[in-house]
């Protein structure tokens, strides 16, 4: 496996979204870029300019309207609906608001993408512990999301996104909505898991997450800056 090996790429890529009466929205414009397995990427552009949109591309949770996403050398739009999913199974994904299911105790919630494998209750009770020691959550595995503030859900969506040991962790924003301790915690992790050897995709304006970067993406108004 080389160094510059290809873990995401994409050709060409637009995605226009259709809204009321027939209006458009390029959110991409022909985006062409390649991330290496191992790479940490900090994705940048002003609000509206197509990172949340790049990111959902990237994981397989949304299809562009032209251009080709290619996840492991595996071009996405020919893979069937049960090859995304398995290939969303390799990745982490964390949301600008983690959205967990509410009335499930942590643990489940963070184990949740274990099910799957066939990990039993008290396995994943047991590994949901370590994760959630791991983003500084301790002796709460049996509280809901909702008994949470939004610091402290962050930073359990980050351990459930990394549950599965993923080859990579997109990240939409994740610094954005917390105090600047909580976000360094945050930093802190996504250090940890790219020093693990996993690929890191964040799209954040945040200065400490930016030292961080391997690649930066720039984006404005859905065309890559060069
Ligand atoms: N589901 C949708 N339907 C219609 N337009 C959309 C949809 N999602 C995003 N857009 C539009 O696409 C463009 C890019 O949106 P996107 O959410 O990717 O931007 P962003 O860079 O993540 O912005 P922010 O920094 O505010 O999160 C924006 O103009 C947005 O209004
Ligand atoms: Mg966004």
């Amino acid at each position: 496996m080389s160094e510059t090996e290809a873990l995401f790429e994409t050709q060409g890529v637009s995605r226009v979204y259709r809204s009321g009466r027939g209006a458009q929205i390029e959110a991409l414009h022909d985006v062409s870029l390649t991330i290496p397995r191992g790479a940490f990427v900090v994705l940048r552009g002003p609000s509206g300019s197509g990172k949340t949109t790049l990111l959902a591309l990237l994981a397989a949770l949304d299809h562009p309207t032209k251009g080709t996403v290619r996840f492991d050398g595996q071009d996405l739009q020919r893979a069937s609906e049960a090859e995304r999913s398995r290939i969303r199974r390799r990745l982490g994904i964390v949301f600008q608001q983690a959205r967990m299911l509410r009335g499930l105790p942590l643990w489940e919630n963070v184990t949740y993408p274990l099910i799957p494998q066939g990990v039993g209750g008290p396995e994943r009770a047991e590994i949901a512990t370590k994760l959630l020691e791991g983003v500084g959550i301790v002796g709460r595995q049996r509280a809901r999301p909702e008994e949470l503030s939004g610091g402290e859900l962050q930073r359990v969506g980050i351990a459930r996104a990394l549950a599965a040991q993923p080859e990579a962790v997109l990240a939409d924003e994740p610094t954005s909505d917390l105090d600047p301790e909580s976000a360094e915690a945050v930093i802190a992790l996504l250090k940890g898991i790219h020093a693990a050897g996993r690929t890191v995709v964040a799209a954040s304006h945040d200065p400490l997450l930016q030292e961080l970067a391997t690649h930066t993406f720039r984006l404005r108004a859905g065309r890559l800056q060069i």
